[in-house]
């Protein structure tokens, strides 16, 4: 009550950050009228003046207003946009290297072009982030025009590229791309041996786009780069065919409860026989340091035959061996077992074995994020994150001020009791856009929703369509036309 009451008299702390910046705006209003008459050849000299200006000694802060007006102007003449005054405060709140949270449609995508322009002048390469490669296409060709007009460089950074590809596109003023490979090129470039090789060079800017998914929801995904170690499956067949030569009690202990099973003294001397017959034992004693990693695979061996069982822990499927998950009993189609257990199924199972991977690089995007020199970030809703995004990454959030007052009802969430009430709402929600001839996208948090929800409206009469199918589309667009046909009285 008092905050509310003090915030009236004296205007919140996120109000006075944003009326700090109205003399910049005013003072790049005020360059309009002279900007507006330079030929299209002048306002693009006006990049190499900046950057001699900044060769002599000014900073990036001295540049803000002459170069957000240039941007403006060049906004104008390539896709006939002009940045709102807005527009212009997101764009200071970037530079700053804090979060502009604008609401949807108020047109981040070109609050961006502001600070990355200002930014590509030191020459160090800006990085916009964005969350898939369709956007970071879009918006690098669409944004692009201002850049080029002006005498700027832009690449683009999608899946699939080759080396040179990627090196040209990091040695451009200006650089889009996916979290995903901005990280895994830096993994990469660890990993390479020599400086010409890597792709990336500085990590000095960064704008991320839809910061709170970026930073907050997939900031502890650990990026993984891993690869094959030498092939083994003679050493891993080898010992499987040792394991039925064990017998329960005299050579070996298993604790059903604990999931472990041990070998006995007479168990080991038993398989130390064996492996030396076999040419697979180092020096005397099976446990001889240099037969740690021997001992291992024994071991993991045992586990394979004793406490995993086929058709309830794995089922073996095109000569695979697919994990089932102990909670909700579906393959795990692709996961594997770590430290050779899985191939150890494998070779009891008789099929191929497959090679092992080790990790050979690993990083999360939050520690890659903070290598930043500069990090800055926009979003639709970052409020209720805002104490993350600080702690974290010392991002402040603020939020702008819409061009004009929203005309959107932004309704409140509904919430049910059960499962069944809440499915029954979405149909009769469903029933009401139909009859408006309006179509409708539901969401849900997972594909197994997803399906269950799609269940349902079947049972209430819907037809459902494959997507996945070419034709899929043609289905539904014939009987939309048809629908309008029928409802249209002039047609
Ligand atoms: N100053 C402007 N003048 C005219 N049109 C603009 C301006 N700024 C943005 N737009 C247009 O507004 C639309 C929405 O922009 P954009 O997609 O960048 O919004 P957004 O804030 O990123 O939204 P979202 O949160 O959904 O990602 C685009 O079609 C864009 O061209
Ligand atoms: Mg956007």
């Amino acid at each position: 009550m008092i905050g509310a009451l003090a915030r009236k008299f004296f205007g919140s702390a996120n109000d006075r950050r944003v009326k700090g910046y109205q003399s910049r705006v005013s003072a790049i209003n005020a360059l309009e009228p002279e900007l507006v008459k330079l030929s299209d050849d002048e306002l693009k000299a006006r990049t190499a003046e900046f950057k001699q200006q900044l060769a002599s000694g000014k900073t990036l802060d001295d540049l803000l207003v002459p170069a957000f007006a240039t941007v403006r102007e060049a906004a104008k003449r390539t896709l006939g946009q002009r940045h709102f005054d807005v527009q212009l405060i997101g764009g200071m709140v970037l530079h700053e290297g804090d979060i502009a949270e604008m609401k949807t449609g108020e047109g981040k995508t070109l609050v961006a072009t502001l600070a990355v322009y200002l930014n590509a002048l030191a020459g160090k390469g800006v990085h916009v982030v964005t969350v898939n490669d369709y956007l970071a296409r879009r918006d690098s060709g669409w944004m692009g025009q201002i850049y080029a007009f002006l005498g700027l460089t832009t690449g683009v950074i999608v899946h699939g590229l080759d080396d040179a590809e990627r090196k040209a596109a990091y040695a451009c003023d200006i650089t889009y791309g996916t979290n995903n490979e901005y990280g895994f090129d830096y993994l990469r470039d660890n990993m390479k041996y020599r400086l010409e090789d890597m792709v990336q060079r500085e990590h000095f800017y960064a704008i991320v786009d839809e910061v709170d998914s970026i930073l907050i929801d997939e900031a502890r995904t650990p990026l993984i780069i891993s690869g094959p170690l030498d092939d083994r499956s003679d050493f891993y067949n080898t010992i499987d065919t040792f394991m039925p030569m064990l017998v329960k009690k005299d050579d070996y202990e298993v604790d059903e409860k604990q999931r472990t099973v041990t070998l006995t003294e007479g168990g080991m001397e038993k398989l130390e026989n064996l492996l030396r017959d076999a040419g697979q034992l180092k020096g005397d004693s099976l446990y001889d340091v240099e037969n740690v990693s021997v001992v291992h695979h024994v071991n993991q061996a045992l586990r394979a035959h004793t406490l995993f069982t086929r058709d309830k822990d794995y089922i073996v499927r095109d000569d695979e061996v697919v994990i089932i998950d102990e909670f909700t009993g579906r393959m795990m189609q692709g996961r594997r077992y770590s430290e050779g257990l899985h191939q150890a199924l494998e070779a009891k199972e008789h099929v191929t074995v497959q090679p092992e991977n080790q990790t050979l690089a690993s990083i999360t995007f939050q520690n890659y994020f903070r290598m930043y020199q500069k990090l800055s970030g926009m979003t639709g809703t970052a409020l209720t994150e805002a104490d993350e995004l600080f702690d974290i990454y010392k991002l402040e959030v603020v939020e702008i001020p819409t061009n004009l007052p929203v005309a959107r009802l932004d309704e409140d969430d509904e919430v049910y009791r059960t499962q069944n009430e809440k499915y029954a709402a979405i149909l009769a929600e469903i029933e009401r856009a139909n009859k408006r001839l309006q179509p409708v996208l539901v969401g849900t948090a997972s594909i197994e929703k997803s399906e269950v929800l799609a269940e349902y409206l079947k049972k209430h009469g819907y037809k459902q369509i494959d997507f996945g199918s070419e034709s899929g589309m043609d289905k539904l667009y014939a009987a939309a036309r048809a629908a309008s046909r029928q409802n249209c009285s002039r047609c």
